[in-house]
């Protein structure tokens, strides 16, 4: 068996809200963009098709924007920059092919529609579809959420209409106008899940491969380790040694793939902590500390959505919980945690402590073991599991590495991308 049944929108919705979760002042920016994306695409009777793929588009539409300044840069009209975050989320999402059409809608979100100019980019066609997202983000960074909305609109409307031809597609800022006029839509678009409000009857369930989950998957560990050079091998790391240790405890081909999955998502809660704090090479204070506490329990909450990857869920957000049940933030003990949750806790320390960072050399062999059975000793992990890696060191640190030095090459393309 190596299709699961799962809904993409579910997962992108994940992803999207574990994105929202960086900033507040960034709180449910991709369900907005989405909702309104959707309303002007249903207004000029777009293909439900294509209504579905602007919809996803949307949704994720600033993933490429990896830290936090960037993220705080898309709501700036302004900014010089603002195509970098674009191109480096078509980057990102490129390699996952169910989504080749939405990643190219990304790509050029921030196009200007210069008098249809914008239609064109260095010799490429632009999708229309890019526009629509364009004007629906411009129109959600404008909102004041400590105003009524319905009072707003008016101001909003002419600013936009002001740079209609300019920034934006006649066709879209009629459609804009007409959507103005029904309040419901901008009372949905302020709730707390605007997304919510659609009607998602044609957002069925998909069969993927589970190859295709992997490569998702790998571009969230991307955009959670991308954040900080300091972490940004990371995730791509732990997935590749989890998913080792499963193969020679005996677990199934397609409970190793579900492994690596999991790892490449255990840290997702990391997108709502501080760039300061996760860089922080001394010791954090305590108020640092419970920040970081608080990162499994969002992977498990974010991760709680997706109804198929409730295995997946346990084995990725428990990994800092502790046999003897002095772990956080669920401090679930003994046989409670399964031997998928200890595989992930093990290979979890095992890539930190051995991996380099900016500010210091990852371990040796000794001091690696060391570390690893005073855990043990401690009553913290799995004795088998670390004796399991013990005895296959060499091979798993070179899975390790290897896995590493590729995303490497696709971190630097990805800081490349102009
Ligand atoms: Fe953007
Ligand atoms: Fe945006
Ligand atoms: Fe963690």
């Amino acid at each position: 068996m190596d299709k699961i049944r799962i809904n993409l929108y579910e997962l992108l919705l994940c992803l999207s809200n574990a994105q929202d979760l960086v900033s507040h002042d960034l709180s449910n920016h991709h369900q907005q963009v989405a909702y309104l994306s959707f309303r002007l695409a249903e207004q000029l009777r777009f293909p439900t098709n294509q209504q579905k793929s602007i919809f996803l588009a949307a949704l994720v539409h600033d993933i490429g924007a990896l830290s936090v300044d960037e993220k705080l840069e898309i709501i700036d009209t302004e900014s010089l920059n603002i195509n970098n975050h674009a191109f480096k989320g078509a980057k990102l999402l490129e390699k996952f092919k169910p989504l080749q059409e939405e990643t190219n809608y990304i790509r050029y979100h921030h196009l200007p529609w210069n008098n249809g100019e914008g239609l064109k980019y260095k010799g490429n066609d632009v999708p229309f579809a890019s526009h629509v997202i364009h004007l629906a983000d411009r129109v959600c960074v404008k909102i004041d959420l400590s105003k009524n909305i319905l009072s707003q609109l008016p101001e909003i409307l002419s600013a936009i209409i002001k740079d209609k031809n300019t920034l934006f597609s006649p066709i879209l800022v009629d459609a804009l106008i007409e959507l103005s006029k029904k309040e419901y839509i901008w009372l949905d678009l302020i709730s707390n899940s605007p997304v919510d409000k659609l009607s998602k009857d044609s957002f069925e369930v998909l069969v993927l491969e589970i190859d295709d989950i992997v490569d998702l998957t790998s571009v969230f560990s991307q955009i959670i380790d991308f954040r900080s050079e300091f972490t940004a091998l990371h995730s791509a790391g732990v997935a590749v040694t989890a998913r080792k240790i499963a193969e020679l405890v005996g677990f199934s081909p397609l409970e190793c793939k579900m492994m690596l999955i999991a790892g490449y998502l255990h840290d997702l809660g990391k997108l709502a902590i501080d760039n300061d704090v996760l860089e922080k090479p001394s010791k954090l204070n305590d108020d640092e500390f419970n920040e970081i506490r608080s990162h499994t329990y969002y992977t498990y909450q974010l991760l709680d959505n997706i109804k198929e990857f409730k295995t997946i869920n346990t084995w990725a957000s428990f990994h800092h919980e502790r046999l003897d049940g002095n772990g956080y933030p669920f401090h679930i003990k003994g046989d409670n945690l399964s031997l998928g949750s200890r595989i992930m806790a093990v290979a979890d320390v095992f890539t930190a402590i051995t991996e380099n960072r900016p500010y210091r050399n990852g371990m040796t062999y000794e001091s690696t073991i060391d570390v690893l059975n005073n855990m043990v000793k401690n009553g913290g992990i799995d004795g088998k599991i670390v004796g399991l890696l013990a005895d296959n060191f060499n091979d798993i640190n070179d899975i390790r590495k290897d896995a590493q030095a590729k995303v490497f090459e696709q971190y630097n393309k990805i800081l490349e991308t102009k």
